[in-house]
Formats: C-alpha cells, structure tokens, sequence
C-alpha cells in the first residue's frame, strides 16, 4: 500500500511527538525532515555539497535539537540547490510500500503533494516557545526571540515557503494535551484510510 501523511507546521507545534505517534498508530514508516536540514546545518562548509553527501549516520548526531542547529537549519533551508539536492530521498520514503509519515515544512505544498493526508500542525508562538524552552532551557525571551526569529525565515523564503497547502486539515494544539492532539491526527488518517 502506498500512502502518505504529510505534517507540516512551524518549529515546536508538536509535530514530531504526534508524526512518532500516527507512523506507530499505523505501522508507516516515520521522517523527520528537518533533521536533513539540521544535518546540512552542522555540517559545516559549503551546504550544497554537504546536502548532496549526506548519508543516514549524519541523521543521528547528537547535537542536531538544540536551538543553535535549529537556526543553522533554517539558514541552509533557504538555499534551492540545498533543497533540490534533499529532494528526491524525500519523495521515495513519501512513496515506499507500507505507508509513511513525513513531517517537515513544505511535504503538503512541493515534496508530496498527492498525499493522502496533509495535517498542518500549528499553536501560538508563545506556546511553542514555552514547550522549547522546558525541553531545552535556557532564557524564556530569547527562546521566543529564536522561535519568531525562525519562523519569519521560514515562512518569507522565496522556495518552498512554510505555509499549509489548501487542501490540510488545520491542527492547533495551542490548548490541547498531547493525547489529544494525537487522537485528532489518528482520526483523521484512519477517516481516509
Ligand atoms: O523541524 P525542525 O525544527 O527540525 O526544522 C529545522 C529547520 O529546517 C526549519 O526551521 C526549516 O528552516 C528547515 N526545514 C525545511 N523544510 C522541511 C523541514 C525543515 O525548510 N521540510
């Protein structure tokens, strides 16, 4: 079976937890497309080159969450030739036999715009900022400095900008519980199943 469920929204809307949830709910594989951009990101040197090479044991480094690898992220994200490069690796997990999950920024809109499924998952900058900053710490203002910062870069570039595809099913999770939240992406990917 081929079928794909694109998650797209802006950093922290709980994207990651509920795209884990859905891909174990359903038995699909699961990507989480900005760790390919995070990877690029840390890589160092020219990020086209390093989005070209990039291999899965660069995918698992362990210092690609925090906010700094965050914004180098989003910094190489706004390069086409990184994109294109990242490309086609995204379409063929959207496409693999047995279903998958994407979550990302721009799945809905240019990497699967067939799929099954589009959620776009979002909740207040404020919200999001305060869920970044009990999973990284830090100082509060500056975390939410960070998270607007990203979210004007990413939805104001010119290629694949951040926004929800017309047909996405509207997620906020700005007062929900995580269960919650989860339960509302389940149904709606079984609803279409
Ligand atoms: O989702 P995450 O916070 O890990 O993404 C890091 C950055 O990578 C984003 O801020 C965005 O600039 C970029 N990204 C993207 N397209 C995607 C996924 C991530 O441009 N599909």
């Amino acid at each position: 079976m081929i079928f794909t469920v694109a998650i797209d929204g802006p950093a922290a809307a709980g994207k990651g937890t509920i795209s884990r949830a859905v891909a174990d709910a359903f038995g699909f594989a699961h990507l989480d497309t900005g760790a390919l951009y995070r990877a690029v990101g840390a890589m160092g040197g020219d990020p086209v080159l390093a989005a070209r090479n990039l291999v899965p044991e660069d995918l698992v480094r362990d210092d690609l969450r925090t906010l700094g690898a965050g914004q180098a992220a989003s910094r190489v994200a706004v390069i086409p030739e990184v994109r294109a490069a990242l490309l086609d690796f995204q379409r063929r997990f959207a496409r693999r036999a047995g279903g998958a999950v994407l979550d990302g920024r721009d799945i809905g809109t240019v990497i699967c715009p067939e799929a099954e499924v589009k959620l776009f998952v979002t909740a207040s900058a404020q919200v999001r900022a305060h869920r970044r900053w009990l999973e990284l710490g830090g100082d509060a203002a500056q975390v939410l400095a960070e998270v607007r910062e990203r979210d004007d870069r990413d939805m104001n570039r010119a290629d694949a900008p951040l926004k929800p595809a017309t047909d996405a099913v509207m997620l906020d999770t700005s007062d929900l519980a995580v269960a919650a939240a989860i339960d509302r992406a389940v149904a709606v990917v079984r609803a279409r199943l």
